[in-house]
């Protein structure tokens, strides 16, 4: 019995389902919370996910309300931990937002909503928790490859994160001049984005901004000894991949699980099957 809390977001479908399924599978006397939006999506989710280790599971699976971008919700789901269990020992952020890639909003608009929720929901919800998470905790970032920075964009953009020092108003400033560069080019005005050393697509943005923020997470947080990771699943059969995946959700899963619970894990990588990966 280690009796560790974990939460998993965006956990009523895809990987994060998975995610929840495998560390069910895998732990024995912790908490396990599978957290989703939408109250009637996470309790159908629980159920499922119950059902489907039956028999199986030495841990408990509960469903708790949370929307990553909505303050009051991640508020009210963090008054709630504190007041059943005092503290949380590992946050796995992976609730996350593509458009489909035929999408016809423009290019500003995907630009606000992905950011919104992928860069700025998971700051959000990561700053409530953060003063829970105990000293030995995790938090797992399931980031994506589409955010390696590496030759895809300008110098100047890369070298911003490859120092120790840069801060989050560093990350914040990156996706708000991509965000500015793509309203100019939603209105026709060229190639803003690319000009300004971008590539095109915001959700890549949004994950590049994932991992420079898992970074420097890792590295603000070493002296409360929790250990911070970002991560790629792969490219998962998912609503997300329009089921064009070559991964199963359990293959997706496995890094993210890995990285939360194996006791040999760096801290402040980028992961991919198991493995650092070179992001910048
Ligand atoms: N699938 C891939 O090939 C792939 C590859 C690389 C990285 N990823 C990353 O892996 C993660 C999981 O993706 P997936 O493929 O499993 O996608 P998915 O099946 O579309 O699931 C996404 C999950 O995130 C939730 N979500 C979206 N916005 C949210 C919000 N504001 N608050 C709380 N939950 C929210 C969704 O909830 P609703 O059901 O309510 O919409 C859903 O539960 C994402 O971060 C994604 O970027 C996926």
């Amino acid at each position: 019995m280690t009796g560790k809390i974990y939460v998993v977001t965006g956990a009523n479908k895809g990987i994060g389902y998975a995610i929840v399924r495998g560390l069910g599978q895998k732990l024995s006397g912790d908490i396990i919370y599978l957290a989703a939006r939408n109250i009637s999506l996470g309790e159908e989710a629980l159920k499922k996910v119950k059902s489907e280790l039956d028999g199986k599971l030495n841990s408990d699976i509960r469903f708790h309300q949370l929307d990553i971008t909505d303050e009051s919700s991640c508020k009210n789901f963090a008054e709630y931990i504190k007041k059943e269990h005092g503290g949380l020992d590992i946050l796995i952020n992976n609730a996350g937002f593509a458009f489909n890639m035929d999408a016809t909003e423009p290019c500003d608009q995907q630009a606000d909503v992905t950011i919104g929720i992928n860069y700025y929901g998971t700051k959000l919800v990561t700053s409530i928790l953060l003063p829970l998470i105990r000293s030995g905790g995790r938090i797992v970032n399931v980031c994506s490859k589409a955010g390696i920075m590496k030759d895809l964009y300008s110098d100047s953009w890369t070298q911003r994160f490859m120092n120790d020092v840069y801060t989050e108003s560093d990350i914040d400033n990156f996706v708000e001049t991509y965000k500015k560069l793509a309203k100019e080019d939603a209105s026709g005005k060229g190639h803003k984005r690319k000009e300004g050393g971008f590539i095109e697509s915001a959700y890549r943005v949004s994950k590049a901004a994932e991992i420079a923020y898992s970074v420097y997470l890792a590295r603000i947080l070493k002296d409360r000894k929790i250990i911070v990771n970002g991560c790629c699943p792969g490219f998962v059969d998912t609503d997300m991949s329009s089921h064009k995946g070559t991964l199963t959700i359990d293959q997706g899963a496995d890094t993210p699980i890995y990285l939360a619970t194996d006791p040999n894990v760096s801290n402040g990588g980028f992961y991919f099957e198991r493995k650092i990966k070179e992001w910048l």
